[in-house]
This record gives C-alpha cells, sequence and structure tokens, in this order.
C-alpha cells in the first residue's frame, strides 16, 4: 500500500470486509500472511524488497514449501525474472483477463479467489504479498508471519500496522538475530477470536 493512499485504502477495507465477510459466510477463513517489515511497517521500495537476508529468505521458503501462495502482479514482476517460486502452487491476483503465465494460476478478483482457494485448505494458504494484496486479504488470515527488522529504510509500501489492529495478537517472538549489523526477530501474529 503506498503511503499517500492509506487512508483511502483504509476506508476501502471497511467496505471490503463487510462485503467479503458477508461472501465468506459459511467458509472458513484461517488463511496465514507472511511478509518481512521495518521498524514502522514498510515491506518495499521501487517494486522491490527492503531487505535480503539469507536467514528470512530460508524463513520464507521453510515456511511455505508445499503450499498455496498468493501474490499480486506486482509482486511477481518483482521475482526473479518476473517467474513464480518453485514448488508452491501460485496464485497472482491481476485485473487483466488475458494474462496466462506459465505455472501460474491467475485470478481477475477477490471473489474469484475465493472461489479457486475453495480446492484448498485455508491453513495451507499463505498470502505473501505486497501491500495492496496484504491489506484486502488480512481480514481473511487468522495467522501471520512477520520478520520484524529493526530499521527504516526509504518505503513506498507498507503493510497495516497488526499492532493496532483490534483482534491480533503477539503470539510468538524469536531471540535477536543479527546479520551484518541488521538486527530482526520473526513474530507470529494470531487473531484472538476468528475473523469471521
Ligand atoms: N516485505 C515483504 O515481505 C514483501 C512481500 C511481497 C512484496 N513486497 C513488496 O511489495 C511491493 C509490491 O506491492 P504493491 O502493493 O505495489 O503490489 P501487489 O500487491 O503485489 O500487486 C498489486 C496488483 O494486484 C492486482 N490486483 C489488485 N487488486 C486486485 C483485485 N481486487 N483483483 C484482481 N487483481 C488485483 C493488480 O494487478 P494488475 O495491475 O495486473 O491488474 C495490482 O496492480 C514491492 O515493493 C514488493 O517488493 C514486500
Amino acid at each position: 500500500m503506498k503511503e499517500a493512499n492509506r487512508s483511502f485504502f483504509h476506508l476501502n477495507i471497511c467496505a471490503f470486509r463487510k462485503e467479503g465477510f458477508a461472501r465468506l459466510k459459511g467458509m472458513e477463513s484461517n488463511m496465514n500472511l507472511i511478509v518481512a517489515v521495518t521498524a514502522n511497517w514498510g515491506i518495499g521500495c521501487e517494486n522491490d524488497l527492503l531487505f535480503k537476508i539469507s536467514e528470512d529468505q530460508r524463513h520464507f521458503r521453510r515456511i511455505t514449501t508445499g503450499k498455496v501462495v498468493v501474490m499480486g502482479h506486482n509482486t511477481l514482476k518483482s521475482l526473479p525474472n518476473g517467474k513464480p517460486l518453485k514448488n508452491r502452487t501460485n496464485i497472482v491476483l491481476s485485473r487483466d483477463t488475458a494474462l496466462e503465465i506459465d505455472g501460474v494460476m491467475v485470478c481477475n478478483s477477490i471473489p474469484h479467489l475465493l472461489e479457486t482457494l475453495k480446492a484448498h485448505n485455508p491453513a495451507d494458504v499463505f498470502v505473501i504479498g505486497g501491500g495492496v494484496i496484504y491489506t484486502m486479504l488480512l481480514p481473511y488470515c487468522n495467522k501471520a508471519y512477520i520478520t520484524k527488522f529493526q530499521a527504516s529504510p526509504l518505503a513506498d509500501t507498507y503493510l497495516p500496522n497488526i499492532d493496532e489492529i483490534p483482534g491480533w495478537t503477539l503470539a510468538e517472538e524469536s531471540e535477536v538475530k543479527e546479520f551484518d549489523g541488521l538486527k530482526f526477530t520473526f513474530c507470529v501474529y494470531e487473531r484472538v477470536k476468528p475473523a469471521i
């Protein structure tokens, strides 16, 4: 989510949550989210990541391998050579109905995504970015794996501050890790109450 659009998205998300929850009635919403954030919840800049730390990349691979990953079209473009992630079922959100990418299932709307996800156990589904998609799908997640970096480089895309969203609680936090002077922790947030 771009900073200038934050309040616009907040309003949109409130409307979306009501509509989305109604649509989801009867369907579980315990998907997961995985993200790396800066100290002020930045997640990216110029369609790239802010940190590329091998321990965090291993953590991401360990948690998502063999699972279903859901991402926005910008995030797919930001991956090496714009290619989907190996050893995972890749689902990409794009409004481009003509879009076809090898090894990727394209969904053109949230209802289309939710219909597609009915074929999978929601606990095996991981929302992997970026800003727009995290913000839209957060209401459908019950668990968030968040790598928190203790630095705030310039960002243009953010995750909503989950510490300020009612219903979420920090369930686990690793010891502080360090790479090249950069400190970070692996956190797991959970919903105290189910999303629906
Ligand atoms: N720190 C992290 O862990 C992390 C993880 C992932 C990404 N990122 C960063 O996040 C940034 C990218 O995020 P972003 O917010 O710009 O883009 P994004 O969320 O990856 O993708 C946005 C795109 O998704 C599609 N989309 C959005 N809403 C849709 C809907 N309702 N139905 C169908 N398609 C929809 C549109 O694609 P079309 O334009 O094709 O219609 C839109 O342009 C990058 O900087 C990336 O490095 C960070």
